[in-house]
């Protein structure tokens, strides 16, 4: 079973978690899956080519999580590279994955910190990109952390979002606080968003013209898109340790299970937003 053995470090990875109680994002962390936002790696990739990320520019990622779009944005070679993550596990993935992406120290760092309270001086970023870190802030915390954002980027920098948006737009505001009850109550984190449009108003409310929008179907933990996320090793090493890890098959068909009985309110949403 050597293609599917799971190393050392995912083995040890959030292990001091119950398996039943700790949130979704870090049990799938733990299993091997490296992917957590909800449009995969193709809404990222959307995101980044909106982006237009260049040799000139200084690049802020709020909460990398495992650092799969930190390599991806130093292969863009931008002048700096800065990641801003509260847990302290995953910023030492992060640096692994730069190091593996051949970006040295000089370029790229990581800093252990809360977006809301960046310790780094204002206008010093062209580029903030943050994904799926918002959805899981209360109301004023999003506030802080877009409010953030305005506050590191030079004017005229772009910032780049990606995040769990319900739906439709004329979504019953009762329906909305079932399906975010729903989800929080299996996927063991708050989970706090609006509709495509509200995400919108709430950059646009910080100081920032949305210049695209694009939505994506939430299939986080179906067949086709742990492959697409994943690859091939990649999955059958998730599906592994799912097995092999007591307590996991029954949390991860509880944390799908919810995604699937609310697929027709949720989706993906990334925006591409310019500093005023
Ligand atoms: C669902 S994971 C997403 C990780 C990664 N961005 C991705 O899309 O794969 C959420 C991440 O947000 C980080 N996070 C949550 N709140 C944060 C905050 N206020 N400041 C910095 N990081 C935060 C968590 O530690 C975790 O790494």
């Amino acid at each position: 079973m050597a293609l599917v053995r799971a190393s050392d470090e995912q083995t040890l990875a959030f292990a001091h978690l119950d398996v039943r109680k700790m949130p979704a994002h870090w049990l799938m962390a733990r299993l091997g899956k490296r992917v957590l936002r909800p449009g995969g790696v193709e809404t990222t990739r959307w995101l980044l080519r909106q982006g237009e990320i260049t040799a000139n520019d200084e690049v802020v990622e709020f909460a990398p999580g495992l650092g799969v779009t930190a390599a991806r944005i130093v292969a863009h070679h931008p002048a700096a590279y800065v990641g801003v993550e509260r847990d302290e596990t995953a910023r030492d993935f992060v640096l692994k994955a730069l190091r593996a992406a051949g970006y040295g120290s000089l370029r790229a760092r990581v800093l252990q910190a809360d977006a809301s309270r960046v310790p780094l001086p204002g206008e010093s970023a062209t580029v903030v990109i943050g994904e799926a870190m918002l959805s899981m802030q209360p109301a004023a915390k999003k506030r802080a952390i877009i409010g953030e954002a305005h506050r590191l980027l030079r004017a005229g920098g772009r910032y780049l979002i990606h995040e769990l948006a319900l739906q439709p737009e004329e979504i019953d505001p009762a329906e909305a606080a079932r399906v975010e009850q729903d989800l929080s109550a299996h996927i063991h984190v708050g989970v706090r968003i609006g509709t495509p449009s509200a995400w919108r108003r709430w950059v646009e409310e910080a100081g920032f013209s949305v210049e695209c929008l694009s939505t994506a179907p939430m299939r986080l933990l179906e067949p086709g898109r742990l492959v697409r996320d994943e690859g091939i090793r990649g999955t059958a090493r998730f599906l592994f340790n799912v097995l092999r890890t007591p307590g996991a098959p029954r949390r991860m068909a509880a944390v799908r299970g919810a995604f699937r009985r609310n697929r027709h309110h949720i989706c993906a949403v990334a925006i591409v937003a310019r500093r005023r």
